[in-house]
């Protein structure tokens, strides 16, 4: 299968796309992404002052997750306009300049980063109300495709994503961090970073779910493409961001835990899977599990199936059981259908699949 594919007019090497953040934190981190595999790459977000970040700013939580105190990029304006995009642009690069947060931010650099070289602009703003506005005019400053980054931690993401959409945006980044999220170092009792009252903002594995539901909500209402972009980790999680809608898939924790190689290995595994599912192109992925979204509850019970010579006798399905239900011994599943509230957990913690639903 050709994983490359065409994302709002432009070919890209593969559908992932770097999420703004420490590995684009300039040209070097992103023709490194680049070389790797990235079919695009998003700036660190560009504002008027540089930022200066707390000590320490990144923290692993969890597995597969962290919290992170980072602020926008540490690089001037300037330096990313005179220096960082055409250095990028030069290397082959598909760049993606990230410009936030305020209007006035967007006065001054959206049609800089434009004549800079980059390909798209994405705009983020930590506020609701301003990204209309900001989009409004972003529209005006540039003739490239305008993308805007909706925020979990905003009232409505949903409505501000098809705001911006009647505005003229070209597609939609789902999503940011989720937060503010507080972890604690249980040996020094301090904040794991450094942010004001240790607050941090959580991304990778942890919020995967959160950001499927946007990417579907926002797909479900509109043609235009989506980057699905929180806690995609493996090849399974990028098929799932793209079933759930995405056009392209997004990945900021992932290559930091696993190494910019990961890349590449993701690319490969992607396109393993999306044959063996039996998609022919990327495109053919995106969206295919909306039509299976219920309109209103499900209210017919399944049935379960369980197959003793797969049964590893883990006993998962026995002991995750609230309702004490279960039964198993010698490989004789027993269920109590007048105990069993037919929740399903049993089945989705069964790790060789011995037992199904039908
Ligand atoms: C350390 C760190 C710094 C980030 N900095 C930015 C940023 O400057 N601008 C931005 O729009 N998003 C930023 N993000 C958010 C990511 O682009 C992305 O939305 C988020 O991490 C979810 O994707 P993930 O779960 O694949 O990491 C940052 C994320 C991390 C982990």
């Amino acid at each position: 299968m050709d994983i490359s594919i065409e994302f709002l007019g432009i070919k890209l090497q593969s559908p992932l796309i770097i999420g703004s953040g420490p590995i684009s934190y300039g040209a070097d981190g992103m023709i490194r992404a680049h070389k790797n595999g990235a079919g695009a790459v998003v700036t660190k977000t560009i504002r008027d002052e540089a930022a200066v970040n707390p000590f320490p700013h990144i923290a692993v939580s969890g597995v597969n997750s962290m919290v992170n105190a980072e602020k926008w990029s540490d690089f001037s304006g300037d330096r990313w306009v005179d220096i960082e995009i055409p250095r990028a642009k030069a290397a082959g690069v598909v760049v993606i300049g990230s410009i936030g947060h305020t209007m006035e931010e967007v006065e001054h650099w959206v049609e800089k980063v434009d004549r800079a070289g980059a390909d798209m602009i994405e705009l983020v703003s930590y506020t609701e109300d301003s990204i209309l506005p900001m989009m409004k005019r972003a529209r005006e400053l540039t003739k490239k495709p305008v993308l805007v980054k909706i925020s979990p931690n905003w009232s409505n993401p949903v409505a501000a994503a098809l705001g911006v959409l009647e505005l003229g945006a070209d597609g939609i980044t789902a999503m940011d961090s989720v937060g503010p999220v507080l972890r604690i170092d249980i040996q020094t009792r301090r904040p794991m970073v450094g942010g004001e009252r240790g607050t941090g903002w959580l991304t990778g594995a942890a919020i995967k779910p959160i950001a499927l539901h946007y990417v579907a909500e926002i797909a479900s209402r509109t043609d235009k493409p989506i980057i699905g972009l929180g806690g995609v980790m493996n090849a399974e999680d990028a098929v799932e961001m793209l079933m759930a809608g995405a056009s392209v898939v997004g990945v900021c924790t992932a290559p930091m835990l696993k190494g910019i190689e990961y890349l590449g290995t993701l690319n490969i595994k992607i396109e393993k899977l999306a044959e063996r599912l039996g998609f022919k192109t990327i495109g053919e992925i995106s969206g295919s599990a909306l039509s299976n979204l219920p309109a209103s509850e499900i209210t017919d019970k399944f049935k379960f199936e369980y197959n003793p010579s797969i049964c590893n006798d883990c006993m998962r399905c026995v002991v995750v059981c609230p309702y004490q239900a279960r039964n198993l011994e010698n490989r004789i599943m027993n269920l109590d259908e007048e105990l069993c509230r037919y929740c399903g957990l049993c089945i989705t913690v069964c790790p060789v699949c011995a037992l199904t639903s039908y």
